[in-house]
């Protein structure tokens, strides 16, 4: 029996296709890699480091003859180097294993190190068309919204009955579609903090818009944790003038002004923030002599907590014209833009140009 849910959602995913590089394969260990990959960036985020391991490393052969530092090499700037080992070590797993190729039932593949439920029912449905249900975060929110579910997702009981219901909501003949459906619906439309409602094509049926509780779904008992980020401030200048940008994004800070800044998921030595920066278009050499670095700030904020760091380099490192957005000004007009406290005091306290005296 297939439910109108999982009919109206396979409807909506034919009509809404997302292209994503792994959706053109079938091999399991481009899945696999794919699926370990989005565990912690987005798809957008995720696509390039995708191109990248799977030029570097095409087979699960490439990957388990690689030496460690290559394969840490091919994640960096991913962070949680954790995956990347297990990664690797999944690969000898494999090619050492007596049938050679990768596993293609949902317990073996289960037994790769580095793999939980959610990850195995992805690489199962998704490569070898076997009926497991993904719960991940985007089920979750989807399933408890719909059904007006508020039980704790995080609490034994809410994990059994979320697992119970995928399970039966799941398209058994067609497990890899019902799967990235629903993983979509929930970034695009069933979205956090920014549901389109609007344009839902449940929202006759889904419990929580009727009843005007969807942020408050789903629930959750423990406290939400608290994310944390690095914010690698680049400072452009030279005596007299700097690069400063104004954030746009949807996002924390959105209107004030920064320095142009590369958002990571882990601490950066300079000479990573350095080369993740040169890797820009933006530059004309190799070469970028370094004024000098700060310490690192910590800013919290109720939800996250932002690590900061400032380097300072020549403005003539630059090529021009300058990045979109990208404002050359002089220092003595620092303080008329609005700058987040984090970097007004970074300007106060360590550098005392906020009235522009330097
Ligand atoms: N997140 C994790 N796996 C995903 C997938 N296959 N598609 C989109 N988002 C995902």
């Amino acid at each position: 029996m297939i439910f109108s849910f999982t009919r109206k959602l396979l409807q909506w995913h034919a009509a809404n296709p997302r292209s994503m590089p792994w959706k053109n394969t079938k091999d399991p260990y481009k899945i696999w890699l794919s699926e370990i990959i989005l565990q912690q960036t987005r798809v957008e985020q995720g696509w390039p480091y995708y191109e990248r391991i799977t030029k570097k490393f095409p087979t699960v052969k490439h990957l388990a003859n690689a030496r460690e530092e290559e394969v840490l090499k091919a994640w960096e700037g991913l962070g949680y180097y954790t995956r990347a080992r297990n990664l690797h070590a999944a690969a000898k797993q494999i090619v050492n294993d007596p049938e050679g190729k990768f596993p293609s039932t949902y317990e073996r593949i289960l037994n790769l190190k580095g793999v939980g439920p959610y990850s195995a029912a992805a690489i199962a449905s998704f490569a070898f068309d076997l009926p497991h249900a993904v719960v991940d975060g985007n089920v979750f929110r989807v399933l408890s919204r719909y059904f007006g579910i508020n039980e704790a997702v995080d609490s034994a009981k809410g994990k059994k009955l979320f697992s119970e219901l995928a399970r039966q909501l799941l398209d058994k003949k067609n497990p890899a579609d019902y799967n990235q459906a629903i993983m979509n619906f929930g970034a695009l439309v069933c979205k956090p903090s920014t549901p389109e409602c609007a344009i839902c094509i449940f929202k006759k049926q889904c419990i929580a818009y009727k009843t005007d509780t969807v942020f408050e779904l789903p629930v959750k008992s423990k406290k939400a944790a608290v994310r944390y980020r690095w914010f690698n401030f680049l400072v452009l200048e030279n005596d007299k003038e700097v690069i400063i940008e104004k954030r746009t994004a949807k996002d924390i800070w959105k209107g004030l002004h920064q320095f142009p800044v590369l958002e990571t998921v882990s601490y950066q030595a300079q000479s990573d923030f350095l080369k993740a920066w040169k890797q820009t278009a933006f530059f004309k050499g190799e070469n970028i002599k370094v004024n000098g670095i700060s310490k690192v700030i910590a800013h919290k904020l109720t939800h996250q907590t932002i690590f900061a760091q400032f380097i300072s380099v020549p403005i003539s490192a630059v090529k021009k014209p300058l990045p979109e957005g990208w404002l050359r000004i002089k220092k003595s007009r620092l303080k008329t833009f609005g700058f987040p406290v984090l970097i007004s005091n970074y300007l106060a306290q360590f550098r005392n140009e906020e009235d522009g005296s330097k």
